[in-house]
């Protein structure tokens, strides 16, 4: 099943900075369209909830949150935190939680981790993005180890057929990193997301406020 309008996040692995990314993209793309954030599989929802954070975050009314998705107990690989549970998910069981989600809206799909996270035994993240037909968004840090980690991520979403719509830089600033990015990786940096400390709604409503991501 194929999401008409949206845009999925993935990133160079995981804590780099997607659900505060997803967050500032929802606080400023709902200022020119409807939009909805999914998270589609959270891993170690006892500890983290991705969706509470971006509802906290973005000020989120119901409308703007697809609720549906696989949640799984343990802090761990998608996989593995589904075999020590017992069950099994496919790019299938994912993709059809989305079907009763909103038409019109714009999506935000957060992945999990990067793009080569396994689902199961032979499907990763990369299956999902591309079945789910978004142009990615790849969330990187801006700090020492990223222009390998990028150019890595973007070349394997590529490699699969699917669309980088850029690439969003999340930390202290650092130009170097982001002009090598966009240059090996012939890409463009959409964004340079500075350290928001406090990292409050306040302080996404107030960067949201400078940023256009150009998607919409
Ligand atoms: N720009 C930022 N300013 C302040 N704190 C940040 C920023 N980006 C990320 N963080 C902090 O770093 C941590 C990881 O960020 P985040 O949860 O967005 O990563 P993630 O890629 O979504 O992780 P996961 O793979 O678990 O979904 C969080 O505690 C978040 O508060
Ligand atoms: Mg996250």
């Amino acid at each position: 099943m194929k999401i008409e309008r949206g845009i999925f996040v993935t990133g160079t692995g995981t804590g780099v900075g997607k659900t505060v990314v997803s967050a500032l993209l929802v606080a400023t793309l709902r200022k020119q369209s409807p939009v909805v954030y999914w998270k589609p599989v959270q891993t170690g929802i006892e500890r983290d909830c991705d969706t509470s954070a971006v509802k906290a975050l973005a000020g989120c009314d119901p409308s703007e949150i697809h609720e549906a998705g696989i949640r799984l107990k343990r802090p761990l690989s998608p996989h593995l935190a589904a075999r020590l549970e017992g069950v099994s998910i496919t790019v299938k069981d994912i993709t059809d939680l989305a079907e009763n989600g909103p038409k019109t809206e714009f999506w935000i799909v957060e992945g999990a981790g990067g793009v080569l996270v396994p689902l199961n035994e032979n499907e990763l993240m990369i299956d999902l993005i591309i079945e789910l037909g978004l142009p990615s968004i790849v969330v990187s840090s801006t700090g020492l180890g990223t222009i390998n980690h990028s150019l890595l991520t973007i070349d394997c979403i590529r490699s699969r057929g699917g669309e980088v719509a850029g690439v969003v830089m999340n930390g202290e600033p650092n130009r170097e990193n982001s002009s090598a990015i966009s240059d090996y990786g012939k890409v463009t940096i959409l964004a340079e997301v500075p350290v928001l400390r406090p990292l409050t709604a306040g302080a996404i409503a107030k960067a949201a406020g400078k940023m256009d991501f150009g998607l919409i």
